[in-house]
């Protein structure tokens, strides 16, 4: 039903309302060496040997990286940690989206003077977003911002923008009690990095995109905050930690998308040993069009309902700071003819909450 395109620009949406405003935090020194003790093999989960070849006071630049059990090869290059099983990843929408965008601007003249050059005036709010993408990837980051932030008041409903700066507020202040690391997971392009710049935690910033946490090094570095972060590729169904040692888990709208939702949930289990915190939105599970697409792409996390009886047997599930926003489709690119977003397909009412995981009692 959709194209690749489509879908990474929908999971780059959702992402893209939080606009990046960081101040700079210089206090807050965070190194990766710091957590290298947290890292452990994402297969067998047994300890790893660092062969460092390049790294500062605070940070490994480069290292080759391996199990001592099963000797699986991980890698940290430029100052980012790759734990994937599979570096060559055809599951980076990022790049994809990046790669598609850029070569047909590349090919075609007339996309890149429509596109780049028009007044941003005569853009529709989705050719306005594509642009700041744009902008972004050719490290333009303080315009990026503003426009993105311009599109994106124009492709949502008032309701749909208050809830959820509603919702972070709350997880705001869910988090700060919380001491140590927090790891934030399918973090996309860093819709939390502001929120998480106001606490004095540590952070990981992780997706299974290793080009956009490569375009996150370099914004975060541009807005002064990329000290206090550290950047990991992984998969969330194959997380790099050990039994329990996690204490805070966060998302900011990943867990729709991370299909095989029992896989990510059995991790969860896994490695969870204090609170997690994912902020998302639920639709309606009435066999709608819109209920079709997340069944269609394994979404099952986009119900309230599927997402409680799956993890109810296996984790504290509680639902807090439940929110309804009615939302729209939003509109198509004029220029390249796309979709923004993959949802909704038709008008509808959204849930928005945050979803607080902890270990079962007896299981803690
Ligand atoms: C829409 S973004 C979520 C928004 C993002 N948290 C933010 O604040 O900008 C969804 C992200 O999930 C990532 N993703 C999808 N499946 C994943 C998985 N199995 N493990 C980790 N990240 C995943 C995608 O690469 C994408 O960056």
């Amino acid at each position: 039903m959709f194209s690749k395109i489509e879908w990474a620009i929908f999971f780059i949406l959702l992402s893209c309302k939080s606009i990046l405003d960081f101040e700079y935090l210089q206090s807050l020194i965070f190194m990766l060496k710091s957590i290298q003790n947290l890292l452990y093999c994402p297969i067998c989960h047994d300890s790893l040997a660092w062969d460092i070849q390049k790294e500062t006071d605070h940070r490994i630049i480069d290292a080759e990286v391996s199990c001592i059990a099963c000797h699986k090869s991980y890698f940290v290059k430029n100052g980012i940690a790759i734990f994937l099983l599979d570096a060559s990843n055809d599951e980076d929408f990022w790049k994809v989206v990046q790669s598609n965008l850029s070569k047909a601007l590349r090919s075609n003249p007339e996309y890149e003077r429509k596109l780049m050059q028009t007044d941003l005036d005569n853009l529709n709010p989705a050719d306005k977003l594509l642009h700041s993408m744009i902008l972004d990837e050719r490290g333009d980051y303080d315009t990026a911002r503003e426009i993105r932030a311009e599109a994106v008041r124009d492709l949502y409903t008032s309701s749909y923008t208050q809830a959820y700066q509603e919702k972070k507020t709350q997880l705001q202040k869910l988090l700060s009690d919380k001491t140590g690391v927090i790891i934030d997971i399918a973090s996309g392009m860093g819709g939390f990095a502001e929120l998480f710049s106001e606490l004095e935690n540590p952070v990981i910033l992780s997706d299974i995109s290793p080009s956009i946490l490569q375009r996150n090094k370099d914004r975060l570095e541009h807005f002064g905050i990329y000290e206090k972060v550290s950047l990991i590729a992984f998969d969330a169904r194959k997380m790099p930690f050990k039994e329990k040692s996690v204490e805070v888990i966060t998302t900011n709208m990943g867990l729709t998308n991370i299909t095989s939702s029992e896989e990510f949930l059995n991790e969860l289990v896994r490695c969870l040993g204090g609170v997690a915190y994912f902020l998302t939105f639920f639709f309606p599970d009435n066999g709608d069009a819109n209920a079709d697409v997340l069944i269609e792409h394994n979404m099952e996390f986009g119900f309230k309902n599927r997402l409680l009886s799956m993890s109810s047997p296996l984790l504290e599930t509680q639902i807090l700071f439940e929110d309804v926003s009615s939302v729209e489709p939003t509109v198509s690119s004029e220029i390249f003819d796309i979709g923004i977003d993959g949802l909704p397909v038709i008008s509808t009412d959204i849930t928005w909450a945050i979803v607080q995981f902890s270990p079962l009692e007896d299981d803690s």
